[in-house]
């Protein structure tokens, strides 16, 4: 809001376009600076004059409505009047639908996201895929974006050949029922320990996952028994991160699918022999070849995520395409984008890994292959546990506490991960990310009922035909904001403008700040305003201001999946 006004203000006087003046604006590092920056570093060669030269003459120039503009050095500082823009700020915040914009214009986003594989546990990755995701998610639809979730399944590949393999020798019916994690993890665990000396393990696998390509009865209903059992555990994962998918398309769906991408790789030429093998030469673009199929003439990863790209551009209507896939798969994704681009399909263009560093667990990396593992739902558990540990101390009475220590719990650790710029290694303590005092789900739980206990309060003073803001003289304003108030108020004017730029980066981490900005300010606001102060315009306006932020912490938080008690 205050960039537009600013850029209303500059514009005439300097020869740039809107966009150039908008990247170039600052937010001074204190209020004394004023409420918007403009460097002039820029404009010095142009009009060969020094940049202090060139604010001062600029700063001269401005005529505009409740603006004082300043030179300082290079920069030109910008005062609006709080009084009167104020008003027009209230006024953005409580007409036009608060977070709502329209950049997305119903254009279809496929976002692939959590993606976990069958017969394995649902490792840490798929977590920050799930929680990236389901931001993400939130964010495009909050944008005017039609976002499309979809999940991944690794359903499919040479592992079942190997689970089944293992299952037939040492499985056991009940336990896969009871714990199917764990056990299919026990059966992989043992199938590599066992393949070091048995030198036919491997081929009987090899063998399994070739019958059940063909389709064999017996392979298909093994599989699909894993396949259910896995996702039973998946689900209930799901249910407490509160994630739901718009489709839940495994590898598998893409059997039948690939066979035609292989005859367009090949009628176009792209595909060559190697050792066997078939592949797509990559090296001109410095890249290692693309495996398309084996040897054995099985497919592999490659060639599924060939067929899904199609898929979802030509039968799904994709605009754009996300896969929200750990660093680790980077060249997965170059090569099968370059593939694409070589058979010509230019929306390529439109596909994007967003990709994310490794989590560690209190400095614990998560591994399969040895089954060392940390359990997802034990640390769920234990967020939980710990959520509810502190509200005994604090707050025992409290009603619905169960609920509460589970929304506080799961919150803790989504915002402990959203927090992070996604493409950084996040070292994960629990004991940090539910420390109700520093940056964490918590403590913006906890300032958002601050804002409602604060809002029930001034209900009880003021009944029907209290003053609402249109009784507000434009004088009291500022009086009635103060430093901290004014601050709140432009911060909260800034959420589609963070939105936005949370998109263009595919960042929630850009919100996770902004709202943290958010709860910060309000609570120096808190600080330094009686709110609920004995004087009715200025109680109007104050609580007016807390109504309009607990509105965006609710709105930003829920799009986090961050759940908002009314009490804690
Ligand atoms: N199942 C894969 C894994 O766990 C992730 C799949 C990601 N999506 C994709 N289209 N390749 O590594």
């Amino acid at each position: 809001m205050l960039k537009e006004w600013a850029l209303e203000a500059i514009q005439p006087h300097v020869n740039l376009s809107a966009e150039e003046i908008e990247g170039l604006f600052e937010l001074p590092p204190s209020a004394a600076m004023g409420d918007m920056a403009f460097p002039c570093y820029m404009l010095a060669k142009e009009y060969r004059k020094s940049p202090q030269a060139i604010a001062e003459t600029i700063a001269n120039l401005i005529d505009m409505k409740g603006v004082k503009a300043q030179a300082t050095g290079p920069y030109v500082n910008l005062f609006f009047d709080r009084n009167y823009y104020a008003i027009k700020m209230f006024e953005v915040l409580q007409h036009s639908k608060f977070g709502q914009t329209n950049i997305g214009q119903g254009k279809k986003v496929i976002i692939d996201m959590s993606s976990p594989n069958i017969a394995k546990p649902f490792g840490i990755g798929h977590l920050r895929s799930t929680m990236i995701g389901a931001a993400l998610y939130k964010m495009y639809q909050t944008a005017g974006y039609e976002p499309i979730s979809i999940n991944h399944l690794g359903d499919w590949g040479t592992q079942f050949g190997k689970q089944i393999t293992a299952f037939k020798r040492w499985g056991n019916d009940e336990a896969l029922k009871e714990n199917p994690i764990q056990e299919s993890l026990r059966l992989y665990v043992r199938f590599h320990e066992e393949a070091e000396n048995d030198a036919f393990l491997d081929p009987e696998a090899r063998n399994w996952f070739r019958l059940l390509e063909y389709g064999d009865e017996e392979a298909l209903r093994l599989w699909r028994y894993f396949v259910e059992v896995s996702m039973q555990e998946f689900n209930r994962m799901y249910e407490r991160l509160d994630v739901t998918f718009d489709y839940v398309l495994g590898e598998s769906f893409y059997n039948d699918k690939m066979e035609k991408v292989v005859k367009e790789l090949e009628d176009k030429g792209l595909l060559e022999e190697s050792e066997g093998a078939k592949v797509v030469r990559l090296e001109e673009l410095g890249m290692p070849p693309c495996l398309i199929m084996k040897s054995d003439g099985t497919t592999i990863y490659p060639t599924r995520d060939l067929a899904t790209a199609f898929y979802r551009h030509d039968v799904l209507k994709a605009d754009q395409i996300l896969y929200v896939v750990g660093g680790e798969q980077k060249l997965h994704f170059q090569q099968v984008f370059a593939v694409l681009d070589k058979m010509g399909a230019e929306w390529v263009k439109d596909c994007t890994h967003v990709h994310f560093g490794l989590m560690k667990f209190e400095g614990k990396k998560m591994s399969t292959r040895r089954g060392k593992i940390v359990y997802l739902e034990e640390v769920l558990d234990e967020a939980v546990a710990r959520a509810l540990q502190v509200i005994e101390e604090k707050n025992p009475e409290l009603e619905d506490k169960y609920q509460v220590a589970k929304d506080v719990g799961i919150g803790a650790i989504i915002f402990g991960d959203l927090k992070n710029n996604r493409v950084n290694e996040v070292d994960f303590s629990l004991e940090d990310a539910l420390n109700f005092d520093g940056e964490t789900g918590p403590y913006l739980q906890y300032t958002y009922t601050r804002t409602q206990s604060i809002l029930s309060k001034s209900l009880i003073l003021d009944q029907i035909g209290a003053m609402n803001l249109m009784d507000i003289q434009e004088g009291m304003y500022a009086e009635a904001l103060g430093d901290s108030g004014w601050n709140l108020l432009k911060l909260l004017n800034r959420f589609n403008e963070q939105l936005k730029r949370g998109i263009q980066n595919n960042e929630p981490s850009v919100l996770a700040r902004f709202v943290l900005d958010v709860a910060q300010a309000f609570n120096h606001f808190y600080g330094n305003e009686r709110i609920l102060s004995e004087e009715e315009h200025l109680r109007t306006v104050r609580v007016t201001l807390t109504r309009l932020t607990g509105e965006a912490l609710q709105r930003t938080m829920n799009i986090l999946g961050l759940r908002t008690p009314n009490r804690m």
